[in-house]
């Protein structure tokens, strides 16, 4: 019955749009296409962030979020996204340094060896350049360690950092209805 309604009312939604004009654009991207998956909603961004060990567990998002405004003219977060100057990072943590196949790493990133982990992003983002000499990354770095910790707690939210841990804790942690 629900199901029912939300077609019809998808159904004259889209009968409206098609009112609105003879030169109506074709329907948009019909590209076939994984589904991405589905965003967090703020609980369980909460859960998630209170699900970090210390010290990210106390890191301020909104700080990272600001902080972030320095890697977005070279990095998307979200999934699926484009590579720009630098890597998707959308589930970076737990990712094999240097593994996407459509982005052109330099031989230091692409042979270093390791996985992403916040101790590891932390070394590198507080100076790319010593942290893995010979790698492209033209960023001179986060020098306050507050800001790394932010930012780190804010990718952790926002790449996909084990979503299914938090969806089970935002709905444990749910007041009951
Ligand atoms: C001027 C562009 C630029 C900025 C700004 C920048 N990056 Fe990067 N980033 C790159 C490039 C280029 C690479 C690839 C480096 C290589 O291949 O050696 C990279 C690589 C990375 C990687 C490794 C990803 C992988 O797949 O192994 C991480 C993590 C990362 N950047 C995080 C950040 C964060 C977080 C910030 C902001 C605090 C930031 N970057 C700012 C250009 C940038």
């Amino acid at each position: 019955m629900r199901t029912a309604l939300i077609l019809a009312s998808a159904l004259a939604a889209s009968l409206s749009l098609a009112a609105c004009g003879e030169n109506s654009a074709p329907a948009a991207d019909a590209t076939p296409k994984a589904p991405p998956p589905p965003a967090l909603t703020e609980a369980e961004k909460v859960a998630v962030l209170a699900a970090l060990p210390a010290p990210y567990n106390a890191g301020d998002l909104e700080n990272g979020r600001r902080a972030f405004a320095r890697c977005r003219s070279c990095h998307t977060i979200t999934p699926g996204g484009p590579n720009m100057a630098g890597p998707n990072l959308y589930g970076v943590f737990g990712r094999q340094a240097g593994a996407l196949d459509k982005y052109s790493y330099s031989h230091a990133l692409r042979t270093a060896g390791f996985t992403w982990d916040a101790e590891k992003l932390d070394h590198w983002l507080e100076n790319p350049k010593t942290f893995l000499p010979g790698n492209k990354m033209t960023f001179a770095g986060l020098r306050d360690a507050t800001d790394r910790r932010d930012v780190i707690a804010f990718l952790k939210v926002e790449t996909g950092y084990a979503p299914e841990t938090a969806k089970a804790a935002a709905i444990a942690t749910a007041p009951a209805s």
